[in-house]
């Protein structure tokens, strides 16, 4: 209780998965939370994104935590909404102290089309941009910018043995903005040291969401098989850590967001954290 207490957290993508998992551990832990979700399908991405419905139950936990919430249904890709839900929304709770920027698609497969890579680009790259951009005028010293990045993301494209780590359009539209993230979070880092303002990424191996349980993914981790089931991908799954485990909990990244989110991290600042398993120990990224 009150590791961040006092403190006003935005949180995209916060319908459901991890964004609703760091909503509540913050709550937890005494923040109010701005949960901004898009709650519509994008067409390029073979499964479907979260709702209205479970945006308001996000609230709906934050307020059964005792703390105050603000929802909204926000496209990352739209700045101009961004900046006005924002501004709203820090004028109901007051002040904004910590950003998650979280939302994002994995449109993969080698059907999809080019659409995959501008949708997974915009919304993974461009989208955590416009996030943290709109949200900067309104943060100040002790400030703290987590972005989302992905283990899987940080891969060569290309190098196994010709084939691409994460398949199609969609894939490489992924692959560049979660490796984009984290030069663009070290430069961010750098240039608000000076203002005492953190920013730091996280990067999650397979995580235990609507994300990893969807076909495109079984299909990315069973290749062999023309129609895989989640059973078949649950074989392969533990094949990307180097602990024995198919995935992580939302929770296991929830942790690391409070601790990012607080002041006990008050120092930590242009760190690219992986919280994977040793995932990334095997991938040699
Ligand atoms: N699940 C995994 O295996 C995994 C692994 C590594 C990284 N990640 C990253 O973790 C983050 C969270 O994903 P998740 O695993 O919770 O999946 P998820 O699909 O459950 O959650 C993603 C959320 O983002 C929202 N969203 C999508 N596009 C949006 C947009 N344009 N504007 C606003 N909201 C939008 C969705 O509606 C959904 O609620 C993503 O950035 C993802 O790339 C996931």
């Amino acid at each position: 209780m009150n590791r961040v207490a006092g403190k006003v957290v935005l949180i995209t993508g916060a319908a459901r998965g991890q964004g609703r998992s760091h909503a509540v551990h913050l709550a937890d832990e005494c923040a109010d939370i701005i949960a901004f979700d898009l709650c519509e399908d994008i067409a390029s991405n073979g499964y479907p994104l979260a709702t209205e419905a479970d945006l308001a139950e996000t609230g709906r936990l934050v307020e059964k935590a005792g703390r105050r919430v603000v929802t909204a249904k926000v496209d990352v890709r739209d700045r101009a909404a961004l900046r006005r839900e924002l501004d709203a929304a820090v004028a109901t709770l007051g002040r904004l102290d910590v950003v998650v920027a979280n939302a994002g698609i994995a449109p993969l497969g080698n059907d999809v089309p080019v659409e995959g890579f501008v949708d997974a680009f915009d919304v993974d790259f461009v989208g955590v941009i416009n996030t943290i951009h709109s949200a900067l005028p309104h943060l100040d010293a002790g400030a703290s910018i987590i972005a989302t990045g992905s283990v899987a993301g940080l891969v060569p494209q290309t190098g196994l043995n010709g084939q691409q780590a994460l398949q199609g359009p969609g894939g490489d539209g992924y692959g560049l903005a979660k490796k984009m993230l984290w030069t663009y979070t070290n430069s961010l880092a750098l240039t608000l040291g000076p203002k005492s303002i953190r920013v730091n990424a996280i990067h999650p191996t397979n995580c235990n969401t609507d994300m990893l349980q969807s076909p495109p993914m079984f299909r990315t981790f069973r290749p062999d098989l023309e129609n895989p089931t989640a059973e078949d991908a649950k074989v392969t799954f533990p094949f990307m850590q180097a602990m024995p485990t198919p995935w992580v909990e939302p929770e296991d990244i929830s942790h690391a967001v409070v601790f990012l989110s607080s002041d006990e991290s008050r120092f930590v600042t242009g760190q690219q954290l992986r919280v994977d398993a040793g995932a990334g120990l095997k991938l040699g990224v």
